[in-house]
């Protein structure tokens, strides 16, 4: 159980006293995980005394460090973990060696980076779970002239390691961080978090219906800027003390790829490992992993080099959906090929302008799709960005879209070439290169590529590589299969997103299908 209902039991209970509410919440959360004997035996209809297996409560963001370097491909590194909240931490930070890891320290709430960034985030009028994600993007158009402020909202604290919140601008550590969920989409969010004095400090609160403005651009981007500075000192102070040279990320604030990059400039760190769950969906693999190393001393024999861990379905089960679908009878022309027919021909509809839905293989594990479940469209056409959001994605003009690239030619678009596997790390795009790939190069000049090996997705290669042979560009844009809904996993759902939106093609397995205008 990734939970442990005793961590920080003191600071819990300080704060319990002070908001009855929100510990009345907490603890009905943590009795489903003291109950989980009782659960598990309700739902197989047995005794809770005959369940004979030994269940393990592992702290949240333990979790979460496990998750990540235990899978990691580093014998030794710096660990770090930072989300919102988890287990009344937001921050943790360690040393792993081998198949054991050392905590060094944590920031226990109310001071948290994912609540300071979140805060943020609703402040700029943007309340939907995940929304740090757009705010992120639009950091790229702004200048980050309020860094003044926001050093004051995010502060560094020598005794913490790492920061504490000018709570001040703040109120979830006075009203507890309050979670509802939505009935229309059924997506969580979180309650209001800053105080008046963020307004006060940085100008009139941003309604969602309202223009983005400049000044808001440039919060954005001194709230990405701040955070960076936070986060390398915290990184560059582990870094020094011990003498690792490779780090491994997990929370949710490891989602944010653009710090991920500056890494590499920023401190002494020459090696990331972010895997592809590094949110709390990694969970399940952390706490299974903290167990069989930590505590029950097993050797390290698995190191996560791909995401593809998802469902999969047979070419029977894609013909038979193909079939079950009519697309056949209603004209669009399905063909059966060999794989590097099959990735000729889609190189040649994307490079054609086309837009592609490319379903393959195994689902991704984790919220990037990673070439298994991907729109896949040429890089080279400045207008795919507004082509893309005009007939499928719908998104905000200001986010970017993804690169994904050959490997093996990184270095020569990007400024660096360290493996990005799982679109977690953003480089600048080289000057040289950007006017040729201007749909995946953000306006900063940066892109959050997916290097792709041969060895990890041979067929989203095979279709690079066609692609480059055709055009000399070895980068594809990449983006989820999905249309503001979750990105689809089974075939009858590629077919019934392609049907809905207007992508041009769809390659389903070894099935093309060559869309309305593309069957004349
Ligand atoms: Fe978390």
């Amino acid at each position: 159980m990734p939970r442990n209902p005793y961590a920080r039991l003191g600071t819990k209970l300080f704060y319990a006293l002070r908001m009855p509410s929100f510990a009345r919440g907490r603890a009905k959360v943590l009795a489903k995980f003291i109950g989980v004997r009782e659960a598990l035996a309700a739902a197989f209809d047995s005794d809770p005394k005959t369940i004979a297996a030994q269940f393990h409560r592992i702290e949240h963001h333990q979790a979460h460090l496990a998750s990540a370097f235990f899978v990691s491909p580093f014998e030794r590194a710096v660990l770090l973990s930072a989300d919102g909240l988890g287990d009344f931490a937001s921050t943790m930070w360690g040393v792993g060696v081998g198949n054991r890891m050392e905590i060094d320290g944590a920031i226990p709430f109310p001071h948290s980076l994912g609540l300071y960034y979140t805060a943020v985030t609703q402040y700029l009028g943007f309340l939907k779970f995940g929304d740090e994600y757009k705010v992120m993007g639009l950091a790229a158009y702004g200048q980050p002239e309020q860094l003044d402020v926001l050093r004051d909202i995010l502060c560094v604290n020598p005794k913490f390691n790492g920061f504490h919140l000018g709570l001040d601008y703040f109120t979830h550590h006075r009203s507890g961080p309050e979670m509802s969920w939505a009935e229309s989409d059924k997506t969580p969010s979180l309650g209001k978090l800053y105080s008046e004095k963020m307004s006060s400090r940085l100008g009139a609160v941003r309604a969602p219906e309202e223009p983005v403005e400049q000044r808001h651009r440039n919060v954005a981007a001194s709230l990405q800027a701040r955070l960076e500075e936070v986060y390398f000192r915290m990184l560059e102070l582990s870094a020094v003390r011990t003498p690792l040279k490779s780090v491994c990320l997990a929370g949710g604030v490891a989602f944010n790829c653009v710090a991920n990059g500056k890494i590499f400039d920023n401190t002494l760190i020459e090696q990331v490992f972010v895997q592809p769950a590094a949110g709390d969906a990694g969970f399940a693999v952390g706490a299974a992993y903290y167990v069989w190393h930590q505590k029950l001393g097993k050797p390290r024999s698995f190191v996560m080099d791909h995401a593809y861990w998802g469902p999969g379905f047979s070419t029977a089960e894609i013909r038979a959906a193909i079939e079950a679908s009519g697309i056949a009878r209603e004209g669009y022309i399905v063909a059966e090929l060999p794989e590097q027919e099959l990735a000729r021909r889609a190189a040649a509809i994307i490079a054609d302008g086309k837009i592609l839905g490319w379903f393959q293989g195994r689902a991704e594990w984790g919220p990037r799709a990673l070439g298994n479940r991907s729109i896949v469209a040429d890089p080279r056409r400045a207008d795919m960005k507004d082509i893309l959001n005009r007939r499928i994605k719908h998104r905000e003009i200001f986010r970017p879209f993804a690169p994904s690239i050959l490997a093996e030619a990184t270095g020569e678009w990007f400024a660096k070439s360290h493996p990005s596997p799982f679109m977690t790390l953003a480089y600048a795009v080289r000057p040289e290169k950007r006017e040729l790939i201007p749909a995946p190069t953000h306006v900063d000049g940066t892109g959050r590529l997916q290097t792709v090996t041969r060895e990890a997705n041979p067929r989203y290669h095979a279709l690079i590589s066609a692609f480059r042979d055709l055009t000399g560009v070895p980068v594809v844009l990449n983006t989820s299969f999905n249309d503001n809904e979750p990105i689809v996993c089974r075939p009858e759902e590629a077919i019934d997103c392609f049907l809905r939106t207007k992508m041009d093609a769809l390659v389903l397995g070894d099935f093309l299908i060559n869309g309305v205008e593309l069957r004349r």
